[in-house]
């Protein structure tokens, strides 16, 4: 193994230095992330061994069913967040309420979003999931005036990423200079360069939906997809469709070989399925410092108001032709 590896954060505060005045806060939030993927990825590996799959008997604030291992998530980010006075609040998948962080409240600089664990569907089965953030400046105010300036757009994330838990445990973070992904090496406990500059492929040959609700979809939806599997030699049709059900892991596909990943919405859920706040936006930045495109079918999901904290949104991101391609269908 080389003797040059550049550790994550060696690599933030490189970037940082290219920006006079920065005081290497920023590269402390993101180890207090990269802290919380470790103790996830750390529990996820025996998991079957220690009782922790499975779910409790609790429903969230989506009306979904908590596994064990979401609340075990949250609370790693929770606690990695409790030192240094840097993030005040956390808005999180798993909390009605955004959670004041002890000690940091009026003193941390950030607010930070989280869904702390992605793929839910696919923890009991040892199929790659992940964690998605996005860090926000904190805007000004307390309590109920707070939690209100907290709906903020997509475009002012000043970085965003995740962690995916698969074969290796990755992060892959922007802060607005490009995308960079980093491989854990679980002998020494820390995050390596191994993905610098990701760029995403203009185009694509793989699309990514859940076919099993094929018989709700809008008929926009139907006709692209129809479209996918029409043969056709020049635009390299038909595509290949591939879908693992952990939003984490079909982007991180798409990210690194191109294609589109869909969640659209349907005739019952209006605004499809994935949250705006802590899945799309933060992929969203993501995919667009890689250099592809992120919409909601009309408008792209960065220039998204946020009505509520946990709302959800339609979701077509990936190559930004592919998306091109999408969105003529919704236009
Ligand atoms: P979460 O586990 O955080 O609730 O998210 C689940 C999401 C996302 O990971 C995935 O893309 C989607 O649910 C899959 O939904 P379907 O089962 O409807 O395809
Ligand atoms: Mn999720
Ligand atoms: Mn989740």
């Amino acid at each position: 193994m080389s003797a040059e590896r550049i550790t994550l954060t060696r690599h933030i505060l490189m970037q940082q230095q290219q920006h006079p005045g920065a005081t290497g806060e920023f590269s402390i939030l993101l180890s207090q992330i990269a802290l919380a993927a470790k103790r996830i990825s750390r529990r996820l590996r025996v998991a079957g061994l220690t009782g922790a799959l499975g779910a409790k008997d609790e429903i969230n604030v989506q009306g979904e069913i908590v596994q064990k291992l979401d609340e075990i998530s949250n609370d790693a980010f929770l606690e990695s967040f409790a030192y240094g006075q840097l993030v005040s609040d956390m808005v999180s998948e798993e909390m009605e309420q955004p959670a004041q962080i002890l000690g940091n409240a009026d003193k941390g600089k950030y607010v930070v979003f989280v869904d702390p664990l992605d793929g839910s569907s696919n923890i009991d089965v040892d199929v790659t999931i992940g964690s998605i953030f996005s860090i926000h400046r904190r805007p000004a105010g307390s309590g109920d005036t707070l939690k209100k300036a907290l709906h903020l757009k997509g475009r002012d994330q000043i970085a965003a990423g995740y962690a995916l838990y698969g074969p290796s445990t990755m992060l892959v973070y922007t802060a607005g200079a490009g995308v960079h992904g980093f491989t854990l090496d679980p002998g020494i406990g820390d995050f390596f360069l191994s993905h610098e500059n990701i760029h995403v492929p203009r185009r694509g040959s793989t699309y990514s939906i859940n076919e099993g609700r094929r018989n709700n979809w809008f008929p926009e939806t139907r006709n692209y997809v129809a479209y996918l599997q029409k043969k056709d030699k020049d635009s390299g049709r038909p595509y290949s469709g591939r879908y693992v059900g952990s939003f984490v892991a079909d982007f991180h596909r798409t990210l690194l070989k191109g294609g589109v990943f869909l969640y659209p919405a349907d005739p019952k859920n209006a605004n499809g399925k994935l949250r705006l706040m802590y899945e799309a936006a933060p992929m969203a930045l993501v995919i667009e410092q890689a250099g592809g495109r992120a919409s909601n079918g009309r408008q792209s999901i960065l220039d998204l108001i946020p009505q509520t904290l946990h709302q959800r949104t339609p979701l077509l991101i990936g190559s930004a032709e592919d998306v091109d391609t999408a969105e003529s269908f919704y236009a």
